[in-house]
């Protein structure tokens, strides 16, 4: 008997206040035809003042909750990806947890910023195959909005506020790649790169910090990394790109997206994208698309999917699930 971590419930909170590109051309030398031609985004959405990361990861949560049927008392645990937690400690999963009414069970953040959720699927996966955790929620859940230098156009265009989530079930499986839920994931960093995206500030300096990023430099990296790590995902299940229904892929970058499906050779109509409407929301941009996708009609269950991201560390990695 094999147990398999299966996707039994999803959903998304994205913050009401939407951000057209316009409203950068007033704060920046920049135009809607340069964020659109260059990262594919056309707007994205911004919290509102007082609203905190662990709001957002609540009501994501009760989504995914109430599409898994399930209430916060039947979880056995929470991990939460994100790099925007809203004090040092305790961890936004502890005041998601609280705020879900939650009163038993664990909680627990992962920070490997845009790729975090492939980390918080993976250390999810690992929890409910060792029989730790029968039912775990995944939360991706980030306010990047409050790490901007808004008087740095390379970076302050590109980011969004928002939350997915996941509820993951112990199921048994047949073993078999026709199994429903995580097949298989690939993770990986390289600290070296660790100049090229990062924020400034934190315990060493007393201050949140602003992000900064040398998007070129990135991107030189990510179409490579992210080929690479979701051909080893799909190699580890038994499976290859001709195998896979739908690509749900970080969204950074439409050229990004673009130039990982071709070198996969996974034509565009197979891959959620999100990207024009959330801007890069970090670890939540995963789970946002997963509950898109899954809104529009995208993913139907047994679905083959595999998701990869990259992002500060560098940190990158995938995961290949059948839905
Ligand atoms: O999620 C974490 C991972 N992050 C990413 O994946 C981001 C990866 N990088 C990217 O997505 C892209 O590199 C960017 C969208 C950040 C930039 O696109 P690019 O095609 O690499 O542009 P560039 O950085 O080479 O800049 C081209 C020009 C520069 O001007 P010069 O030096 O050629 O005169 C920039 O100063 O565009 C300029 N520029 C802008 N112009 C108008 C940079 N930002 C802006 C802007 N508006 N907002």
């Amino acid at each position: 008997m094999t147990i398999r971590a299966v996707v039994k419930g999803v959903g998304h909170y994205l913050p009401e206040r939407v951000v057209p590109n316009s409203e950068f051309e007033a704060l920046v030398e920049t135009s809607d035809e340069w964020i659109r031609s260059r990262s594919g985004i056309e707007r994205r959405h911004f919290a509102a003042e007082g609203q905190t990361t662990a709001d957002l990861g609540t009501r994501a949560a009760e989504a995914a909750l109430a599409d898994a049927g399930l209430s916060a008392n039947d979880i056995d645990a929470i991990i939460v990806a994100t790099s925007t937690a809203d004090l040092t400690f305790p961890s936004c999963a502890t005041m998601i947890q609280d705020g879900l009414g939650m009163t038993r069970g664990f909680a627990f953040d992962v920070q490997a910023v845009c790729a975090g959720f492939a980390f918080a699927l993976t250390n999810a996966n690992a929890l409910i195959v060792s029989g730790q955790a029968q039912r775990v929620l995944v939360i991706g859940a980030e306010i990047f909005s409050r790490l901007m230098d808004w008087t740095d156009r390379g970076t302050c265009v590109l980011f969004g506020d928002g939350a997915g989530a996941l509820v993951l079930e112990a199921q048994e499986g047949t073993g078999s790649k026709d199994d429903r839920g995580i097949l298989s994931t690939d993770l990986n960093s390289d600290g070296r790169f660790k100049q090229i995206l990062y924020v400034d500030g934190g315990t060493s300096t007393g201050t949140t910090g602003h992000l900064r990023m040398e998007g070129k430099e990135v991107f030189r990296h990510a179409i490579e990394k992210l080929a690479e790590t979701a051909h080893r995902a799909l190699d580890k299940a038994g499976l290859n790109a001709g195998d896979v229904d739908w690509i749900v892929p970080h969204q950074a970058n439409i050229r990004i997206i673009e130039g990982t499906a071709k070198k996969m050779q996974v034509s565009m109509d197979r891959v959620v994208v999100t990207v024009q409407d959330h801007g890069n929301t970090s670890a939540a941009s995963i789970p946002l698309a997963l509950s898109v996708g899954k809104a529009r009609g995208q993913l139907k269950p047994g679905d083959l999917i595999v998701t990869e991201a990259i992002g500060g560390g560098l940190a990158w990695g995938a995961v290949v699930l059948r839905w």
